[in-house]
């Protein structure tokens, strides 16, 4: 698969070609079958932070044996995940912003072969695993680069979908984060940003909480670890980003809400529930009014101690 267009030179912004040269003259090295846009230069100290976390503890973690029937036959078992697959278009040109190790990107890849993937990241680990299990697996619609997203590399307006989940909780700026993003959604495409809800988090920070005095507790509280069926690389990976992840906040739906309507989106709809394709699937409009929005968040609340996302919240929005 040829690289897209779709990236810049972090100096000059000039389009980067396959090999990592730009037209300003500038050069990026490929590092384990991954362009690198980065090199040392992070944008800052929580970016730093960040990465070196994520080199420590790459997520999600894969499995020793894991491979393409097996990762199949787990996001099986995500509702969500189905329903992203069936949202996404066959032929769309998609962006997973801050891919970890690239598990949804290489799921949303082998669901469509038409589809073109660019998984980006910051972590080195991370993308190590990602290219690693995209070879070994054959996938040819996937490329991975690892950049900062707080860093001009990305075209705007250039996917049909940007996926964007679990990370802008992860950045010293949500709301810059949030904006990256949605300035890479094409018009009429989708923007699907997953985040830490305050409300749907609330029982996961008093767990989190309750961790620094005793890790047994755990074991009792957290669902995942509740239900004994993960793999010990993965739980440690588990417990690591859920508990000591250096920089973390939670965001309130109403101001992520706002924030995107802001960007020029309409917010189809907060995610969970997952709307069955019966009820018009992941990019069905729902009501979002204020009222809405509240009691869904008291409803994230009441589930807390029970779910397994443990208050990552998503929303689906269409760019005008
Ligand atoms: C919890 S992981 C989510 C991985 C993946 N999206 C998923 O849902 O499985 C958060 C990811 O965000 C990435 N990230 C955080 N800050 C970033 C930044 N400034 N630029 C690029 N990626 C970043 C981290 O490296 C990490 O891989």
């Amino acid at each position: 698969m040829t690289l897209p267009t779709s990236l810049r030179c972090p100096a000059c912004g000039a389009a980067v070609d396959e090999r990592g040269r730009c037209g300003g003259g500038h050069e990026f090295p490929t590092v384990d079958g991954v362009l690198d846009l980065v090199g040392d230069r992070t944008a800052g100290t929580a970016s730093r932070a960040v990465g070196a976390f994520y080199d420590r503890n790459p997520f999600p973690a894969y499995a020793a044996d894991d491979d393409v029937a097996r990762l199949m036959t787990r996001v099986r078992r995500s509702a969500f995940l189905q329903a992203l697959d069936a949202a996404i278009p066959h032929e769309a040109n998609v962006l997973d912003l801050g891919c970890g190790t690239g598990q949804v990107t290489a799921f949303l890849a082998l669901s469509a072969p038409r589809r073109t993937l660019l998984g980006a990241d910051l972590g080195r680990a991370s993308l190590r695993e990602a290219e690693g299990f995209r070879r070994r697996s054959g996938i040819a619609n996937v490329r991975f680069v690892r950049i900062d997203l707080f860093a001009p590399v990305l075209t705007p307006r250039a996917f049909d979908v940007v996926v964007c989940r679990g990370v802008v909780h992860h950045t010293a700026d949500p709301d810059a984060a949030i904006e990256v993003a949605a300035d890479r959604v094409a018009p009429g495409g989708l923007l699907v940003l997953g985040f830490y809800e305050t409300f749907a988090r609330a029982w996961h920070r008093m767990r989190r909480a309750l961790f620094s005095r005793s890790r047994a507790m755990l074991r009792v509280l957290d669902p995942i670890l509740r239900a004994r069926d993960l793999d010990p690389t993965k739980e440690r990976a588990w417990i690591e980003d859920q508990y000591a992840h250096p920089v973390e906040v939670s965001l309130a739906l109403p101001r992520v809400v706002a924030r995107v309507r802001g960007l020029g989106f309409d917010v189809l709809r907060a995610v969970p529930p997952v709307p069955t394709s019966s009820r018009g699937g992941l990019a069905a409009v729902e009501s979002l009014g204020s009222s809405a929005m509240w009691m869904r968040r008291v409803g994230w609340a009441l589930r807390g101690i029970t779910d397994a996302d443990a208050g990552l919240v998503t929303i689906v929005a269409r760019r005008h």
